[in-house]
This record gives C-alpha cells, structure tokens and sequence, in this order.
C-alpha cells in the first residue's frame, strides 16, 4: 500500500513535470509581438499590396502605423483594402500594429519563412 502511494506520487510529479516542460517549450518558440506580427503579415499577403515592409505599393505606406489599424483592417477600406474580420483575430491585428511600429527599428523582423515555427530566413 505505501508502496502504491509512493508510486502514484511519482507518476503524478512526473505528469507535472512533462505538462511544465511542454508549456516552456511553446513559450520558448513563441515569437514576440512584432515577430507574430510580421507572421500574420506575410500570411495574410499584406505584403502583396503594401509593399514587404510596409512602405507602399498598390495599396498606401502604412509603415509606423499602430493601433488604428484595427478598422481599415477588421472592415476593410475605400475601394482596394479587403475585410479581414472573419480572417482575423484581435491578438493578429494589434500584432501587425506592433510589427509595423517596428519597422526601421533596430527590432525589425525581416524574416520570410511564416510558415516555419521559429523562421530561420
Ligand atoms: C488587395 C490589396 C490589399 C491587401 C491584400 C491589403 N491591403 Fe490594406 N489597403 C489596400 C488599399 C488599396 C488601401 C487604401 C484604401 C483607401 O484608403 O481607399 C489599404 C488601406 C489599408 C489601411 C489603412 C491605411 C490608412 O492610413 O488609411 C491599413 C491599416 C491596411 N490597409 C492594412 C492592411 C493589412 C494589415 C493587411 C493584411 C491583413 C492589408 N492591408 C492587406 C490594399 C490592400
């Protein structure tokens, strides 16, 4: 019996320490904000109409630009900026604020590879 006891208090320190060590993990290849932003950025082809940093190009230079993103991006804009509010969570949309806000500052994420979990180009 005390044997039974010690065994499940060992499985059960276990469990705790694979469930701690997975969470770390995640957290370890989470990217910061201007990073997630800049994945969303790329994944959702902002890129294809505002330039690849954001400094123009069918669509305005938006480079610098912080939270009143929100709107143009959630409802779409004029005639050429497309809704992104079905696609879109808030998380991703102040994320791209921040990564836009990056943009020329020494923090810039310039990676290309959004599809890799922590992109090495
Ligand atoms: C198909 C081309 C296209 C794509 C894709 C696109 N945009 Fe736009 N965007 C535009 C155009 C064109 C405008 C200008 C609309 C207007 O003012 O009439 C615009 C406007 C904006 C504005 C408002 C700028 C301002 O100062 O008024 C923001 C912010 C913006 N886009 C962010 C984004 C983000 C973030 C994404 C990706 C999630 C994105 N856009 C994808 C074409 C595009």
């Amino acid at each position: 019996m005390k044997q039974l006891r010690h065994q499940l208090k060992l499985a059960t320190m276990l469990g705790l320490l694979v469930a701690g060590l997975a969470g770390a993990f995640q957290n370890a290849l989470a990217l910061d904000a201007a990073g997630e932003g800049r994945r969303a950025w790329l994944k959702y082809n902002c890129y294809g109409c505002h330039g690849m940093r954001a400094g123009g190009g069918m669509g305005p230079a938006i480079a610098g630009e912080g939270e009143e993103i929100y709107e143009a991006v959630t409802y779409g804009k004029g005639e050429g900026m497309p809704a992104y509010g079905t696609l879109v969570n808030g998380t991703e949309i102040a994320n791209m604020a921040t990564y836009l806000r990056s943009i020329n500052s020494s923090g810039e994420p310039m990676f290309l590879h959004w599809w890799e979990l922590v992109p090495t180009q």
